[in-house]
């Protein structure tokens, strides 16, 4: 089995959808969810026409509220069930869902002023190929807004180092799970290696802009190891290997503790704009 297809089986499951915990991305340090901060990108040059590409069920419209009732969006994602959970929330003129895969989809030329990712380009087989296609889609004076893990930054500060060093665990499982094909991975695993890709798909150097964001989670070892279990990379490890994944991640946690007992953990960010110039 592919990343691609474990990814789509997860997403397919009937919890899924509209579960809060499902993605647990954690708080930035004023309150707000990386979701937010994203579409505040997002929406900052007042777009007519958005792209969601992997919009999941439609979380980036949630986060929207009134400030898309102007705007023509069209959400994208590979899980039936993620769009039909989206649907049946946002049954509107001006939105509309398509269930496919981004790698195998034509956007067009000229026709989104935004195309959003929140947690997804990351995941792609091929992001080049498809950023290309995306840099096409996009109008002139658009822009591409990409938000996904910084690992990179995983040294600035005591928290993201405590995600280090607990998450070093998953490499530990690495040949029990489902194997991370394609360059998805490798191509976002550094400011530099980014800028490269978006350049190669037709973006210019000048006009890529960074913003970096820490997702703190503070809480019980336990509400560490509740994180951990929901993200894509333990529903990658094999079964019979996520009991013992489990109790490694859960002392990794309680070696973490404060003296209150809590654990404080830093997932850094980065929100990437691509801006296509007039
Ligand atoms: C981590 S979730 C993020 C969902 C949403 N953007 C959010 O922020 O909550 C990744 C989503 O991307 C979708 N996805 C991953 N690869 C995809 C592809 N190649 N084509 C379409 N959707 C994809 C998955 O089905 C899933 O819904």
């Amino acid at each position: 089995m592919s990343w691609k297809i474990a990814m789509k089986n997860l997403c397919d499951t009937d919890i899924a959808p509209r579960v809060p915990a499902f993605f647990p991305y954690g708080m930035e340090s004023d309150g707000r969810s990386s979701t937010e901060r994203h579409v505040d990108y997002c929406l900052a040059a007042h777009p007519k026409k958005v792209l969601d590409l992997g919009c999941g069920d439609a979380i980036w419209l949630d986060s929207a509220g009134e400030r898309v009732a102007n705007i023509e969006y069209v959400g994208i994602d590979m899980s039936k069930r993620q769009i039909e959970s989206a649907s049946r929330h946002y049954n509107k003129e001006n939105i509309k869902f398509i269930v496919g895969d981004i790698e195998e989809t034509d956007f067009g030329v000229d026709e989104f002023d935004v195309v959003s990712s929140h947690l997804v380009l990351n995941f792609l087989e091929n992001p080049l190929k498809s950023i290309t296609n995306i840099h096409r889609a996009i109008r002139p004076g658009g822009a591409l807004h990409i938000a996904i893990p910084a690992f990179w930054r995983k040294d600035s500060n005591p928290g993201t180092r405590c995600m280090s060093r607990i998450s070093s665990h998953f490499a530990d499982f690495e040949g029990k799970a489902v194997p991370h094909t394609g360059s998805g991975r490798s191509s976002f695993r550094s400011e530099i290696s980014i800028r490269d890709m978006l350049t190669q798909a037709g973006f210019q150097d000048d006009n890529i802009q960074f913003n970096f964001e820490d997702l703190v989670i503070k809480g019980r070892p336990v509400d560490i190891l509740s994180h951990l279990t929901n993200l894509m990379a333990f529903a990658a490890i094999d079964d019979s290997d996520k009991p013992r994944a489990a109790a490694v991640f859960l002392e990794a946690a309680i070696k973490e503790k404060d003296t209150d007992g809590n654990v404080i953990f830093h997932r850094p960010m980065a929100f990437v704009a691509a801006k296509k110039p007039i």
